[in-house]
C-alpha cells in the first residue's frame, strides 16, 4: 500500500516537473522562433495612424533615443527602427560620425525621422544630461535604448585590474553606468508621458558581466547594469507603469568596437540589432527581465549559468586570453 502511494506521488511530481520543463522550453523556442511581422513589431510602442503602411503626418511619429549610435550595434537599432516607422534620435560623441551615421541613414530612408546629437557620455556633466532631456521634451519619444559602452581607455584594453589607474576606472563607471542610470532618471517622466499605450527601455549588457579575466572593469559596470535593469522592471510593474524595461545580453558581435578576433558565427551589429528588436515583444510578453535574442549567445549563456566555477573559469579565461593576444598582436604591427 505505502509503496503504491509513493510511485503515484512519484509520478505526478515527475509529469509536473516534465511539464514545467516542456512549458519553459516552448517559451524559450517561442522566443527564437515566433517572431512577428514587421507591422506588428514594437506596436505597443507606436500608435501610429498609418496610411498604406506610412505615418499619416510626423506629429504621429514616435521617436526613439539611441545612446551611442553613430556606428555599430546602435546604428543599427537607428537603422532597423526607421525601417518600422519611428523616428530616431542618433547621439555620439564625434560629430563628423554623427553628420555621417545621419547621412547614410537619410540615403536608405529619405523620408524618414532623423535627427543628430553630438554629446560626450563618458564627460557629461549632470547639466548636460538635463539639457539634452530639455530638448526632447516637444518630441514624443518613446523608446530609450541605452546602448553606449564599451572600454573607454588607452591601449591594452585587455589588461589585469592591478594594471588600472584611477581616470581608467572612473571612465569605465562614467560611459557604461553613470550616464545611462541618470539619463534613464530623467527620461522616465517623459517617456510616461509618451506611452501610448506603453514605452520602453531597452538596457545593453554584456555576456562579460560573468566576470571576465582582464577585463575586470568592463565585467563590473555590466553586472551593474544587470542589477539595475532588473530592479527597474520590477518597480515600473510593481506601480503598473506604462513602460516596459528589458536588458539585452549580447555576446561576440561583430562590429566598429568589436572587429579582431571576434568569433566565426557572431552577427554583424546590423544583424544583431534587427535579431534584439525581433524579439523585444515576445519577451515582454513573457515577462521577462532579460533577453540574449541571438540563439548561439543563449546557448552559451545558458550552458555558462549552469557549469561549476571549476569548469567556468578556465572557459571564461580562454575567451579573454584569446582575445587579449590577438589586440596586442594589432597593436604590435601598428607600431
Ligand atoms: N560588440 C560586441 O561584441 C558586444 C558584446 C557585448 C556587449 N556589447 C555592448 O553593446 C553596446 C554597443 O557595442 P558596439 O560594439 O556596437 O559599440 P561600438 O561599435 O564601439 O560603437 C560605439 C558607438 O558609441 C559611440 N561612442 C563611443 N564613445 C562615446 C562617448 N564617449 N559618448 C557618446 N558616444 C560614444 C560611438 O560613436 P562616436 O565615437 O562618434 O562617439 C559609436 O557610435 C555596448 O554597450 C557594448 O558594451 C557589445
Amino acid at each position: 500500500m505505502f509503496l503504491s502511494v509513493l510511485s503515484t506521488v512519484s509520478l505526478v511530481i515527475g509529469a509536473v516537473v516534465l511539464l514545467i520543463a516542456a512549458y519553459q522550453a516552448f517559451l524559450f523556442l517561442s522566443l527564437f522562433f515566433l517572431i512577428l511581422g514587421p507591422d506588428m513589431q514594437l506596436r505597443e510602442y507606436k500608435p501610429l495612424v498609418l496610411r498604406d503602411g506610412v505615418p499619416e503626418d510626423d506629429e504621429h511619429i514616435h521617436w526613439a533615443l539611441i545612446t551611442g549610435s553613430s556606428g555599430g550595434i546602435g546604428f543599427g537599432y537607428a537603422h532597423h527602427l526607421l525601417s518600422l516607422g519611428f523616428g530616431v534620435i542618433i547621439l555620439a560623441h564625434v560629430d563628423t560620425e554623427v553628420q555621417d551615421a545621419e547621412a547614410r541613414l537619410r540615403t536608405a530612408y529619405p523620408d524618414g525621422s532623423i535627427k543628430g546629437i553630438v554629446l560626450n557620455c563618458q564627460t557629461a556633466s549632470i547639466s548636460d544630461i538635463e539639457a539634452l532631456v530639455a530638448s526632447l521634451q516637444d518630441l514624443p519619444v518613446s523608446i530609450l535604448i541605452n546602448n553606449v559602452g564599451g572600454i573607454p581607455m588607452e591601449f591594452p584594453h585587455f589588461r589585469l585590474f592591478a594594471a588600472y589607474n584611477a581616470q581608467g576606472i572612473d571612465s569605465h563607471y562614467n560611459m557604461n553606468v553613470r550616464f545611462m542610470v541618470h539619463l534613464t532618471r530623467l527620461m522616465l517622466p517623459l517617456l510616461t508621458r509618451n506611452a501610448q499605450p506603453r514605452a520602453l527601455i531597452l538596457n545593453i549588457t554584456s555576456a562579460a558581466r560573468f566576470g571576465l579575466p582582464y577585463l575586470s572593469m568592463y565585467s563590473a559596470t555590466k553586472a551593474y547594469m544587470t542589477g539595475f535593469s532588473h530592479a527597474l522592471t520590477r518597480e515600473l510593474k510593481l506601480f503598473k507603469q506604462p513602460v516596459d524595461c528589458l536588458l539585452i545580453i549580447p555576446g561576440d558581435v561583430l562590429s566598429d568596437g568589436n572587429c579582431i578576433g571576434v568569433e566565426p558565427g557572431s552577427p554583424t551589429a546590423m544583424e544583431y540589432a534587427q535579431c534584439v528588436l525581433e524579439r523585444v515583444d515576445g519577451a515582454i510578453s513573457q515577462g521577462r527581465l532579460e533577453i540574449s535574442p541571438f540563439w548561439k549567445h543563449a546557448i552559451q549563456i545558458s550552458i555558462l549559468g549552469w557549469l561549476p566555477e571549476s569548469l567556468t573559469a578556465p572557459e571564461l579565461a580562454k575567451v579573454s586570453t584569446l582575445k587579449r593576444d590577438v589586440w596586442a598582436k594589432e597593436q604590435e604591427k601598428k607600431k
